[in-house]
């Protein structure tokens, strides 16, 4: 049944020339709703909302907070992120629920006396943190676009939080890892390292605080956590490790409802998020300028250089231009304009690859988190989110009493514009820090349409690798016509003009294409994991639903 679906969508197939036995496995399958998540517990929950009568946005409201739960390394109530929205009308919008600044935040915040960044004040600690934006997010999302009511979406997550869950080794690690930034904070080091007894795989792990913050939204809303005991709680945990977020930051504190950033690509249309995230401007312009171009094969020299270059001037101008567009003139409509790719792309034809630009923060791409995840409904509903607490852990700092842990989304803005942050990208004055600014993010949730529906929902994590993940994972699918898992796990690379390397990962790339990139000029790394896809295909014709679970990481698809 499945292999007559897949012949039918993807034919003519090409010659895959990487060697990646994955290719032997095929996607999950599902005729009515599908929730792909990082973490198999959320994915299980997303899709039970589903067959109790919930719309995709009920199921990812409930993968939110159940991701929250299960998932702490990313998951959180304490960050924010960006919801897109589709439903089966063709209305589509971006809940942009990213952090704020706090009221007292100001552009050198982060500058010492000496005129240097002062290590870790944006990346560890209360200073960090920004005003947390999911609990509103995932709260309107849910009012305006759910059937089931919050209480119900919730209800999962104060289960799991109250009695418990069963570790996986991929938790147990990463609490391992990120273990000296959260023994620095008294709650942390209680809730999530047991005081140095680390949990190990298959152990419950249960957060009555959180569980006790999560009824508390349930009952009263998303002014359960912006007002009364638990902001009283983030901000007695802010006064005692001198971060800057008040009771009125909170209040204060509103999601934004945006339209999606719209693009063409081949006949396809591409809808994504606009600013602050950059994640929509870089995937449509990169779009823009391959589009025309003889892409060839998908690992050759000739598609790896032009994608190259792509990526390196998308990267450039978000450098140069992109911030909160609430706050600072950002030229959306000209960076994703036509006629800019066409210049950009004769650029790209007649100059020799990779031209020397001065390096940047060597320290870029180690371990972050973030998490995306991707819903269907039967009713052709769609939602692709992606939230984060910045860093694994975020800030490291969990609030006293209400058991969560606060983002460090702060070293999302140019802390000292020019200087990279900690993924290395360098950022200017438009994404300088203000009072209720919203840090520029890299984080892409993408749906893309053919012939006005459904084809094809998307994102990572992977701070600014993410829009070069979801642009060769929509190529992979759209134009190497690989079925979404090919597509999922096939090698990638990344590219982001400063510092001046090209990632590939270690495995998956043939010698021959790697030295030929070294010969034209790239400075070429090799390195573990990009990204964390969790995607999942519509196939035009009989409406069958496949998924893909990025193989990088622990996640899951569960379909119906
Ligand atoms: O908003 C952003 O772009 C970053 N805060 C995302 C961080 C991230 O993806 C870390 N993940 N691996």
């Amino acid at each position: 049944m499945y292999f007559s679906l897949r012949t039918k969508l993807f034919l003519p197939l090409v010659a895959l020339t990487s060697a990646l036995s994955v290719y032997s496995f095929t996607p999950v399958a599902g005729r009515h709703g599908m929730v792909a998540s990082s973490e198999p517990i959320a994915s299980q929950v997303g899709v039970e909302v589903l067959r109790d009568g919930g719309n995709a946005v009920d199921a990812a409201v409930a993968v939110g907070f159940a991701l929250a739960v299960t998932h702490p390394a990313a998951g959180n109530i304490g960050g924010g992120g960006f919801m897109l929205i589709r439903l089966a009308s063709g209305e589509a919008v971006v809940i942009d629920y990213r952090e704020a600044a706090p009221f007292a935040a100001s552009r050198n915040m982060y500058v010492g006396s000496d005129g240097e960044l002062i290590p870790h004040a944006s990346t560890v600690g209360a200073l960090s943190a920004g005003v947390p934006g999911t609990v509103a997010g995932l709260a309107l999302a849910e009012e305006k676009y759910g059937k089931l009511g919050l209480a119900r979406v919730i209800a999962p997550a104060v289960h799991l939080a109250r009695d418990g869950f069963p570790v996986s080794y991929g938790l147990s690690e990463s609490l391992r890892q990120d273990g000296d930034r959260l023994a620095k904070f008294d709650a942390s080091r209680r809730i999530f390292l047991r005081d140095g007894r680390f949990y190990e795989p298959g152990e419950v792990f249960q957060q009555t605080e959180l569980a006790g913050t999560l009824e508390t939204i349930a009952r009263r809303g998303a002014k359960g956590f912006y007002s009364g005991p638990v902001a009283q709680a983030i901000v007695a945990t802010m006064q005692k490790y001198h971060g800057l977020i008040t009771e009125p930051d909170l209040a204060r504190y509103h999601p934004i409802i945006r339209q999606p950033l719209v693009g063409h690509f081949r006949g396809y249309e591409i809808l994504s998020v606009p600013p602050p995230s950059s994640g929509g401007v870089a995937l449509i312009e990169m779009l823009n300028i391959l589009e025309p171009l003889d892409l060839g094969v998908p690992d050759s020299y000739v598609c790896m250089h032009y994608m190259v270059e792509a990526m390196r001037h998308a990267y450039a101008d978000r450098a140069a231009y992109l911030g909160d567009a609430d706050f600072a003139s950002v030229p959306v409509a000209r960076l994703t304009s036509e006629a800019y790719a066409s210049k950009l792309r004769e650029e790209i034809l007649h100059s020799k690859p990779d031209a020397p630009i001065a390096a940047g923060n060597p320290q870029a791409f180690e371990s972050s988190q973030t998490t995306h995840y991707s819903v269907v409904d039967d009713g052709g509903n769609a939602v692709a989110n992606t939230y984060t607490l910045n860093n694994g852990y975020g800030s490291g700092v969990t609030v006293e009493g209400a058991g969560f842990l606060l983002n460090d989304e702060m070293d999302d803005f140019a802390a000292k514009p020019g200087k990279p942050n900690l993924y290395g990208l360098v950022q200017g004055e438009a994404n300088a820090i203000a009072p209720d600014k919203r840090p520029l993010s890299s984080m892409t949730p993408t749906l893309v349409l053919q012939d006005g529906k459904l084809r094809l929902v998307l994102g990572s994590p992977g701070g600014g690798t993410i829009m070069n993940t979801v642009l060769q994972v929509l190529l992979n699918c759209l134009v190497f016509r690989m079925d979404i898992l090919q597509a999922v796990s096939f090698p990638r690379f990344h590219h982001q003009w400063m510092p001046d390397r090209l990632i590939l990962e270690r495995v998956g790339f043939s010698a021959d294409t790697v030295q030929k990139l070294r010969e034209a000029g790239y400075q070429v790394d090799l390195r573990g994991a990009l990204g964390d896809c969790e995607a999942i295909e519509i196939d035009p014709h009989s409406e069958w639903k496949f998924g893909a679970a990025d193989p990088r990481a622990e996640g899951k698809v569960v379909g119906y």
